[in-house]
Parts: structure tokens; sequence; C-alpha cells
């Protein structure tokens, strides 16, 4: 397929950039969503970050339709698929064997799942206004959570710089976003109208208007999966009683980067494997069998620490919410096992 030479630079090997040809660059280029996004505004981010390894953000809800002959074969190839995919959601309670009771690997487990509302522009699209309009709606709803899952949300606007610092030390809030979301424009404007929910608990967690409207967020100091889903799996029915989220039949929950859509769910734990420094790529081969991925103790793109992997799924669509958490318990209970017997 011919490259268009002129738009990526020549060390970039995002998937963007192996997909856009001259005949789509030139057929998408003059086109617009109707809220005023443009395929110059969604590859942004892939050209000034050569070493992106997807390239591109949905502006709207509409940009995955607008801009199709692109993102469809980046969500092909990154999702693993070559055919059509009718994606399925299934958000029920689970019970699984708890992995890791001693808490010897597993130091904290975390799911998170974006969304985006219906009718409003992506964070890298949005007005200061329409920023506002989404964070009050917000606010709105979850003050409807009750018992475990009620708390209070911490708006950036008004928190006090002592509150700040103190949320930050206890890893509570999202800083702003890094150099793929900032050129991406996620970054304009802040910290207005950004801010954190959380559960008096703190275990349960909604960062609004960071990459997505909503990351909702369960999340506890143990092995436990299956109480982590339960507890978010119980959240968003009420969240999604209230609030209309965008959603396609093919692709499921829409979100900004289109490595999220789907379930738009990320599963996954801390987990301590000393053995496993030792031989990462043991470890890259078995998590690949289970389609998990490995990221950095701090996060994406961030280095391991005392041995400290970040593992969590790989696949988000074509795949219900269950079926991810069954995976991730099958592929940790035998990286477990392999530690062990190393
Ligand atoms: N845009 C970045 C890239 O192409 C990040 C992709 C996935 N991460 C994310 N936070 N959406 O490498």
């Amino acid at each position: 397929m011919l490259l268009n030479p002129s738009v990526f630079p020549k060390e970039s090997n995002c998937l963007v950039k192996k997909y856009l040809s001259q005949k789509i660059y030139k057929a998408l280029k003059p086109v617009k969503t109707d809220s005023g996004f443009t395929l110059a505004q969604a590859i942004h981010s892939g050209i000034k970050n050569q070493d992106s390894s997807i390239g591109i953000y949905a502006g709207d809800a509409q940009s995955y339709d607008t801009f199709s002959p692109l993102f469809d074969p980046v969500i092909h190839e990154y999702h693993g698929f070559s055919k059509n995919i009718n994606h399925k959601s299934n958000i029920g309670q689970i019970s699984l064997p708890i992995l890791d009771p001693e808490g010897k690997y597993i130091k904290s487990t975390r799911i998170r799942v974006a969304r985006n509302l219906k009718g409003f522009s992506f964070p890298c699209h949005i007005t200061l206004s329409r920023r506002r309009e989404l964070e009050k709606k917000i606010m709105a709803c979850l003050t409807l959570l009750k018992n475990n899952l009620k708390g209070k949300y911490y708006s950036f606007n008004h928190v006090s710089e002592k509150e700040l610092e103190r949320l930050k030390k206890e890893n509570l809030i999202f800083e702003k976003g890094d150099r793929f979301q900032d050129a991406a424009g996620i970054n304009s404007d802040f910290p207005k109208c950004r801010g954190v929910f959380h559960s008096f608990d703190k275990q349960f967690v909604v960062w609004v208007n960071e990459e997505d409207h909503l990351r909702i967020i369960s999340l506890e100091k143990t092995s436990d999966i299956s109480s982590v889903f339960n507890r978010l799996a119980k959240a968003l029915p009420i969240l999604k009683q209230n609030l209309d989220f965008a959603w396609n039949n093919t692709y499921g929950y829409l979100a900004s980067c289109p490595t999220n859509i789907g379930t738009s769910m990320r599963a996954g734990v801390h987990i301590q494997l000393k053995k496993f420094e030792q031989n990462k790529d043991l470890l890259h081969n078995l998590a690949q069998a289970y389609h998990l991925q490995i990221r950095g103790t701090c996060g994406e793109k961030t280095k391991i620490r005392h041995a400290v992997f970040d593992i969590s799924n790989r696949q988000r669509l074509g795949i219900s919410e269950s079926e991810i958490i069954q995976n991730l318990h099958a592929g940790l209970l035998s990286i477990i096992t392999a530690e062990k017997n190393l």
C-alpha cells in the first residue's frame, strides 16, 4: 500500500501511517463530521509523536463512521479482526476463586471502563462550555450512587492546593495528559472542568473529562477480581440509566482512542514477579497466549520497578466483559503457577 510521505515522519511505525494510503488521504482530507472534526485533527498526535503505536483519536462518535476507511483497518489490526464484528456487552455479577489469597504476588486489582456521552464531542474536540455542561451532568448523576458507592466529587476547579497535593500523593487524581493526549487536544483548558469522584471507601472512582468523558474505575488492594468487577457491575447500570452513552453495534462503546472501544474495559493487576523479572521473554510469551498486555509499574509506557508488572487484558472488542475477566483470571493463574515453578 502506498504511504503518504508528506504526512508522517519516516521514523513513524504507527498503524495509521500503515493504513493511510494516498487514496484514503485524498478522500478524507476535505471531510468533516457534523461537529467539524477533521482528519488533520484526528491524526495530529500520530504525526507529532513519531513513537505512536496507533496515532489516531476520534473527536466525536461520528468520527468512527466519517473516517471509517482509516479507522476500520486500524481497529481490525489492533483488535485482531478481519471480518465483521458484532459487539455485545455482558456485565453481570461473577464469582471466581481468589487468585492469591496471601497477596504474595498480586498487590492490587483495578478495572476501568471508558464512557462518552452521546451528543457531546469527545475530549480532544470539545469546547470549555460543553465540558462544563458535561461535568455538571455527570456530577448530578454521581449523587445518585448509594451505599458503598456513595462518595464525593472533587472538582479540579475548586479543590484547594492542599487537598490537591493530598489527592496526588494518594494517587487519587489524574494528571494532565501525556504528550500523545496533548497533541490530540485532550489537555485543552486543563484543569478546568475536570474532576474525580471517590466513594468514601476509595474503591470506586470516576474520572471526569480525562481522555474520555468518564473513566469508571473499581479498585482494591486485593487479588479478588470478582469483588472488584462486581462493584463496577453494580455501578454501571445506575450510571447508564441516567446518562446516554455513545455506542454503535459494530464497535460497542465508543472511546477517544480506537484501542479502547468495545467493552472499553481494562482489567488488570499489579503483580510482583521476581523470577519472571529475570526472564521477561517467557512472561511476554505467556501473556500473549492469554491475550494479556504488560505495562510498566506506573502505567502506560513506563518502566518496571521492584519487579511489579501491570498485567491486563489486551482484547476489548468482540468479547464480553465477563469473558475478559475469565481470561484474565485464567492467564494470571497460569502466570502465578509458572512464577512458583521457575
Ligand atoms: N496515541 C498513543 C499511541 O498511538 C496511545 C495509544 C493507546 N493509549 C491510550 N491511552 N489511548 O501510541
